[in-house]
């Protein structure tokens, strides 16, 4: 036979020496739900991860940092007293989001690179992303609210601002405020494409932040379209986002190879809540090898072309022999 692939599978030296992918520690990043009382609380749906005071974040993140994980993402859990028709706790300047992560960069600095996630979802009354005039979600006026965010995080310490919310123009809008604030090296990495539909479920528990009425479907895209979610990506570039973020990553690994064709600024991917719970769920049955079918999701994510990928499974992904 002239051709006999297997030669360059023969020992794990020549296979480590023709592998085309690598999934390394800096490639990950760790979400973190942040609630205001001290202390961890159980989620039951996202098994392994926790909502946790400030104190404790600091302690998960020196952890993880010692796992080579070096990004971590934010997303604010505030009381249900919080929350209101103008989302005002969303873009409070002592609100929870930027004490934490002031706490975060006083304690890590340039070590660690911070994310927050944009959003109002967590702060309406209504669950929903934007702000609503009755059944309708509004999209400028929503936006004004979410540039005022992503200044409050910025002028904390932020890295990076990474909006979720899905309204129209908002990438423009924070780069101006981001701009007038004074702080034009804060990065927008934009949640470009972001389907609609079931798999944030455990992420909703977490975060306290399902819709109140109605779904999500008139401002995430519909999972049935790509072309659509290429156009908004690259409007969201000469909007001025720094990277671009595919929702969620594997069913939607198409898109990943389509946007790091297409393009040219670096490639997020977010293995979601469910990507997380039905791994979890499957290896409390003995079904699945929890960590080598998470190094299995993530590899797959990296070979679409994803530079980095937002996940729960980190910590696991790492814990054993690494690919
Ligand atoms: C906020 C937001 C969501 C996720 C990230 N940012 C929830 C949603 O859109 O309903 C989902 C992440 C996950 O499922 O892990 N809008």
């Amino acid at each position: 036979m002239l051709i006999r692939s297997r030669r360059l599978r023969t020992t794990p030296a020549v296979r480590d020496l023709v592998a085309e992918t690598d999934l390394l520690p800096r490639h990950l990043v760790q979400g973190h739900f942040i609630q205001p009382r001290e202390g961890a609380t159980e989620i039951p749906s996202l098994p392994g991860i926790t909502r946790n005071g400030i104190q404790e974040t600091l302690r998960q993140v020196e952890a993880d940092l010692k796992l080579g994980i070096r990004a971590a993402l934010l997303f604010g859990v505030p009381e249900r007293a919080e929350k209101s028709a103008d989302a005002a706790a969303a873009y409070a300047e002592a609100g929870l989001v930027p004490r934490a992560v002031k706490a975060l960069k006083e304690a890590f600095g340039q070590d660690l690179v911070l994310m927050t996630d944009v959003c109002l979802c967590a702060y309406t009354d209504t669950g929903h992303c934007g702000l609503n005039h009755g059944a309708e979600i509004v999209n400028d006026e929503s936006v004004a609210v979410l540039a005022r965010m992503a200044v409050a995080h910025a002028r904390a310490g932020a890295d990076v601002v990474a909006p979720s919310d899905m309204m129209d123009g908002r990438i423009r809008a924070m780069r101006e405020a981001l701009e007038a604030a004074g702080l034009p090296n804060t990065a927008i990495l934009s949640y470009a494409i972001k389907h609609a539909g079931a798999f944030y479920g455990p992420f909703r528990d977490a975060a306290d932040s399902s819709p109140k009425f109605g779904d999500r479907r008139s401002y995430q895209m519909d999972p049935r379209n790509a072309r659509e979610g290429l156009r908004d990506a690259l409007l969201d570039l000469d909007e001025g986002a720094d990277a671009l973020l595919v929702k969620p990553a594997l069913p939607n690994l198409d898109l990943v190879w389509r946007l790091r064709e297409q393009a040219p600024c670096p490639i997020a991917a977010y293995h979601v809540s469910s990507e997380y719970s039905m791994v979890k769920a499957a290896a409390r049955n003995g079904w699945v090898d929890e960590a080598a079918l998470f190094r299995e999701h993530l590899l797959a994510i990296r070979r679409a072309g994803a530079d980095c990928i937002v996940t729960y499974a980190a910590r696991e992904a790492l814990r054993e022999h690494w690919i």
